[in-house]
């Protein structure tokens, strides 16, 4: 994308590129995020409304709505790596939004198990959180979603100030691993799945080791979204 804009006032001439694309372009890019985000909750509904989603609805939409988390997750920690790789600094206004598209999802998968898979029965959910080991993981991987998600808001990071938001956004990584490891032990026979995306995190994150262990700290860091020019996300 290569815009020239011709000034007739004298200023200087801004080229835009896929390197410094102006902010609404950006605020594009990022409601087409949302809306592609949107597609997988379309394909339920509609599935769900048409009879589409198998014997199964509900074993469906459980499955759906984790993998959606565990894409989402991936996304959000490809960011920086890309950000970095590409030399776009303003993808990192994309980070918030597809880090809450991930809680967006493992809301609803969480909503789809207490509601439709426990009936909202909480001995029967605090239970089967303790017996079945890959629940319990499951389990501690949404709750240490929730700071992330409140804390994502430009009120909050102002709040908190860089460095313990930075160390709050840690988690993601802590996230990602329950994650794998949560869908790691559900399955039963073919683990083609998660180890592909345990191969997948496992790149993400070995990238910030060995940025850490080269000293290029701006890889490591989780850079904080830029507060004062982003306002919504
Ligand atoms: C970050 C958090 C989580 C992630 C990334 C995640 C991811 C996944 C994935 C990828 C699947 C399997 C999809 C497939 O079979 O194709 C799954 C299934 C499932 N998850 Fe989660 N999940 C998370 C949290 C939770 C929580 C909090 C619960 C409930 C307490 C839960 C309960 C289940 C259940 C019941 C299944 C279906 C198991 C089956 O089909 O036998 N998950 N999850």
């Amino acid at each position: 994308m290569t815009l020239h804009l011709a000034s007739s006032n004298g200023s200087p001439v801004v080229t835009r590129t896929w390197k410094n694309p102006s902010t609404p372009a950006v605020q594009r890019v990022k409601w087409a995020l949302i809306l592609l985000g949107m597609l997988p909750l379309l394909r339920l509904v509609v599935g769900f409304f048409t009879d589409q989603l198998g014997a199964n609805p509900i074993e469906f939409i459980t499955r759906s709505t984790g993998t959606w988390t565990l894409v989402g997750l991936a996304v959000t920690l490809s960011i920086t790596p890309l950000r970095k790789l590409l030399n776009w600094p303003w993808l990192i206004r994309l980070r918030r939004t597809a880090g809450l598209l991930a809680f967006f999802y493992v809301c609803l998968h969480f909503t789809t198990y207490i509601w439709f898979d426990r009936f909202f029965d909480v001995e029967d959910i605090i239970k089967d959180v303790i017996k079945r080991p890959f629940i319990t993981v499951g389990f501690a991987a949404f709750l240490l979603f929730i700071p992330l998600a409140v804390t994502s808001n430009n009120a909050i990071i102002k709040k908190l100030g860089a460095k313990l938001w930075q160390r709050i956004h840690y988690l993601v990584y802590v996230i990602a691993i329950l994650g794998v490891v949560h869908y790691w032990w559900l399955v039963k026979k073919d683990l083609t799945q998660p180890i592909i995306y345990a191969c997948v995190f496992a790149v993400l994150l070995g990238l910030r080791v060995m940025w850490k262990l080269r000293g290029t700290t701006a890889g490591v860091k989780i850079a904080v979204p830029p507060v004062t020019k982003v306002s919504r996300s």
